[in-house]
């Protein structure tokens, strides 16, 4: 995987950009705090780094998804946020988004609540034939557990055998625990310091890429190359130190959003997976030292070529707040060359011989010098090839880069108390029994809530 940052710098605009020795200067100031995340992560101190080593390891992961392989046509995957938007950016990229029309087992990923979507998953799934995967680190999220629910009892109906359904979870003594010992079922542990959206490389993400067929060690080994190259890196040729310490001093310059341009459907999912990572883990109200900074960029995940026919018009001319990550394949797989089917019309003739991949890279160069042209600052990723490794690699590469801007602005990485709130009211509402106590207040506070809509009926 190579960085390139040199489109974050322009001595002549340095209102947009950095100049030369902003760099320079921006590593220098930054390298101590570097060296302390490079240390956590060589001495493994932060859980990215032990993934695959601590809780259920590779071996034990490969022997469960080989007899659900062996036994089942379809697999349901139920979980939501980090327990499955990995492992939908791993597929997407390694098998495409018709996996399920060729490939076997076949894979349904349900991470939402949605009735429809649930009863067509329950009108065409034959549950004779479908097993049944959980992932949920808490275990106590409501979206999966309702899910869960929902689908085991289709599952016990169709004469489905508990033992065969796999819960991935931490280990804990708690309802999820209890219930997969009750159920004798397949049990995979996920590190429990270890955030979801930071599982991929866990029993999260790993189990349900062996079922397709993906080898969990190529997905590691290439996490592994890249752990290895930011831990031994010298700060002045490290790409994580470079990268953050430019994208913190452009958010410094207003560019609070930062646009992650995927280059090929292929990244599509990764995108989304890149949104929960950076949003979840970046955006903080108060300081490790408890001041109030309300840190982060947002985060947005665009898609090229589509999105050239849709957001880019305001990516060009639009504010300037942004600041653009392409996301790049160098090797793509090979593909067929076009032919000169229409000779005399020149809007169709200059195609002869290019492949659909020559223009995909000429498109994303174009995009990015007219984005650069126009004041917008750039960086590029470029995974090698479409490969486990090169999409192990990226996660990684991610989420390091992640938990370095956390050191930077000061904020806990691994934590979203913001979401809390809202789940706790949710477990008070749905009448949950340990949240009875603050029921009251909370369906007083919804009565008030209602109260002040100005509703327009059109
Ligand atoms: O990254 C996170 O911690 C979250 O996005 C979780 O993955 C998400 O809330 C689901 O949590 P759980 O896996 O506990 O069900």
């Amino acid at each position: 995987m190579t960085v390139d940052v040199g489109h974050l710098i322009n001595t002549q605009d340095t209102a947009n950009f950095l100049s030369n020795s902003e760099l320079r200067n921006l590593i220098e100031k930054n390298t101590p705090a570097f060296k302390e995340v490079q240390s956590a992560l060589k001495d493994q101190s932060l859980p990215i780094s032990r993934a695959w080593t601590s809780g259920s390891k590779v071996p034990e992961i490969k022997l469960v998804a080989q007899a659900l392989r062996e036994k089942y046509e379809n697999i349901l995957l139920i979980g939501i946020g980090g327990s499955t938007l990995g492992f939908r950016a791993t597929l997407q990229f390694l098998k495409g988004p018709f996996y399920n029309l060729t490939g076997s087992p076949r894979i349904f990923v349900l991470d939402n609540v949605d009735s429809i979507l649930a009863e067509q998953l329950a009108s065409f799934l034959d549950f004779r034939k479908t097993a049944l995967a959980y992932i949920s680190k808490s275990g106590s999220t409501p979206e999966p557990a309702a899910n869960f629910i929902c689908f085991y009892k289709k599952y016990r109906d169709a004469g489905g055998n508990p033992s065969d359904i796999v819960i991935i979870c931490d280990k804990k003594d708690n309802g999820i625990n209890h219930i997969a010992q009750e159920l004798g079922c397949y049990l995979l542990h996920i590190p429990g310091d270890l955030p979801g959206r930071y599982s991929v490389l866990s029993a999260a993400g790993l189990l349900p890429a062996e079922l397709v067929g993906i080898d969990a060690n190529s997905l590691v080994e290439g996490a592994t190359e890249v752990h290895n190259a930011i831990v031994s890196k010298n700060a002045n040729e490290n790409a994580i130190l470079a990268l953050g310490s430019a994208l913190a001093a452009l958010a410094n310059k207003e560019k609070t959003i930062h646009v992650l341009f995927n280059y090929g459907n292929v990244l599509s999912e990764f995108g989304l997976w890149f949104e929960q990572l950076w949003a979840e883990s970046l955006g903080k109200e108060t300081s490790i030292s408890g001041e109030i900074v309300h840190s982060g960029t947002t985060p947005f995940a665009a898609l090229g070529a589509t999105d050239q026919h849709s957001v880019l018009q305001l990516f060009k001319e639009g504010p300037n707040d942004k600041v653009y990550g392409f996301v790049t394949i160098d090797a793509w797989p090979p593909s067929t060359r076009l032919t000169n089917e229409f000779p005399t019309e020149f809007e169709y003739s200059y195609f002869a011989d290019h492949t659909l991949t020559d223009l995909l890279k000429v498109e994303q160069l174009s995009t990015e010098m007219s984005l650069f042209k126009a004041g917008r600052p750039c960086y590029r990723l470029t995974l090698r090839d479409v490969s486990a490794p090169a999409i192990g690699g990226l996660f990684y590469f991610m989420e390091a880069l992640t938990i370095f801007m956390a050191k930077l602005w000061n904020v806990n990485p691994f934590n979203q108390p913001g979401v809390e709130e809202g789940k706790n009211m949710t477990y008070a509402l749905m009448g949950r029994a340990d949240f009875a106590p603050k029921r009251e207040e909370y369906e007083k506070a919804l009565e008030n809530f209602e109260k002040q809509s100005y509703l327009l009926t059109l």
